[in-house]
């Protein structure tokens, strides 16, 4: 590919340094923003009356032109090319000669580059944020099936108290519900257009900066040429929000690895979603959630790698800058793909609401509520939580002692109660009953189910 820079230098750089330099096998993929961008400042340089209508109309149809090309696999994008920036004005001036070296008045591939990738990046906000829209809604929908299906509530990852599954699967409602509102957020700061900036100076030609952002959609234009060409905090903000994703699918991944092992069976994958063993038969592995929390390594490392980048880098275009876009694609597509995987996993599971119930039971997570009983009959908390400990003491060695009698709370004869305190009476089976435990939450956020349809209409908002 011929070098539209060469000027300064004569000499023919090495095939090396031409492999080394070109970037075109990442950011061919802003092929679409590339083209759009330019329309819109031939647009513009028409507008100024910098070139003339009929020029314009021929770089307009021809950029038009390759676009369709592109995108209907008739002109394929070369590897050969050091960029898609080069790409796209080589294809041009050699299509429609002369006049197509006029496109890039009043820009540079500085400021050209900076708008490509945020046009790129609005793009993949709303993508996103769409995809986790849907991961919202299936969870509404699972909470919806589950307001009745108890489970153990853990802390210290041992059984802490009585919760729903609804309760359970809710909280990873908001925190996606967080992640949608971080991304909206970016959104004011990626769309702000920095072409017109020019190399870093900006230019003598009399341009419209502000008419061509309005072509491209954008709300305002950075307003330090210098800013406009160096300014990469929102790929590092970007990459920062798909960190936090990352890490929210992760936990998520955990839990749902440690909810389908066998000694916990309170969810089961389908098969379409889950992987058997070479050697061992009985075998059913969540692979998928294994890898997304896998995968949470590399977006954590591309924040890492694009902060380290930019540290320290002087103004204005500095080379390095090419490397950012790799990182903040590879976030996307990660945490794009762990998204959709999970969307499949959840709206094919199965739950396992009798084993939930079950472990529930035999868990001693009604001792809160134990203590809460002889609260309510005038003992204060600190005593009634000791003597609730005591009590679930003297049920666990027993239960050690004689595997059959698989004493409970629940089945602790009144006479037992009695002996650690004559507050208790018959009314205390009733008190600690686990769905008596749940519906008596009924603090704003907790378990209770009208707690659940205002989370449910918190998170449709
Ligand atoms: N491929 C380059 C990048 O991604 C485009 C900008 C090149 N500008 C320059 N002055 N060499 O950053």
């Amino acid at each position: 590919m011929a070098k539209l820079w060469k000027g300064r230098t004569t000499a023919k750089t090495s095939s090396l340094a031409d492999k080394f330099n070109s970037s075109i096998k990442v950011d061919k993929r802003m092929y679409k923003e590339d083209i759009e961008g330019s329309i819109a400042h031939v647009a513009m340089l028409t507008h100024c009356n910098i070139i003339n209508k009929s020029d314009e109309k021929k770089i307009r149809s021809a950029l038009k032109k390759i676009l369709t090309e592109i995108e209907n696999g008739k002109l394929k994008i070369s590897e050969k090319a050091e960029d898609i920036h080069m790409f796209v004005e080589e294809i041009l001036t050699k299509r429609i000669g002369a006049v197509g070296k006029k496109l890039h008045t009043a820009r540079s591939r500085n400021d050209q580059v900076a708008l490509d990738i945020r046009l790129n990046l609005r793009k993949e906000i709303v993508l996103i944020n769409y995809t986790i829209d849907r991961l919202i809604s299936l969870i509404i929908k699972v909470a919806d099936e589950n307001r009745n299906t108890i489970m153990p509530g853990f802390t210290h990852l041992q059984k802490a108290q009585p919760v729903t599954f609804a309760h359970y699967i809710l909280a990873y409602g908001m925190m996606f519900k967080r992640d949608m509102e971080r991304l909206y957020d970016l959104y004011k700061r990626v769309n702000i257009s920095p072409i017109g900036a020019c190399a870093l100076a900006g230019t003598t030609y009399k341009t419209d900066r502000v008419y061509e952002a309005k072509l491209l959609g954008m709300d305002a234009v950075c307003e330090n040429s210098i800013d406009a060409v160096s300014d990469r905090d929102f790929i590092v903000e970007f990459s920062s929000d798909l960190a936090i994703i990352a890490m929210h699918l992760s936990r998520l991944a955990e839990e749902t690895i440690i909810f389908t092992s066998a000694e916990f069976n309170y969810i089961e994958l389908s098969d379409a979603v889950t992987t058997g063993s070479s050697i061992m038969p009985q075998k059913k592995n969540s692979d998928m959630a294994e890898l997304v929390r896998g995968k949470t390594g590399r977006v954590y490392g591309n924040l890492m790698n694009i902060l380290t980048l930019l540290k320290g880098l002087p103004l204005a275009y500095n080379k390095d800058m090419q490397e950012d876009k790799e990182l903040v694609f590879d976030s996307i597509d990660t945490v794009k793909d762990s998204l959709e995987i999970f969307i499949e996993m959840i709206s094919t599971m199965k739950i396992n609401k009798d084993k939930m119930q079950k472990d529930a039971v035999y868990g001693f997570i009604n001792a809160t509520d134990l203590a809460d009983y002889l609260v309510t009959k005038g003992m204060p908390f600190r005593d009634a939580y000791k003597v609730s400990g005591e009590i679930v003491r003297y049920c666990t060695l027993k239960n050690e002692k004689d595997a059959s009698s698989n004493l409970t709370l629940e089945t602790l004869p009144i006479e037992v109660y009695r002996k650690f305190s004559k507050l208790f009476e018959q009314d205390v089976y009733k008190f600690i009953n686990l769905e008596n435990c749940v519906k008596r939450r009924t603090s704003l956020g907790g378990t209770s189910p009208s707690n659940i349809d205002r989370q449910i209409e918190y998170l449709k908002k």
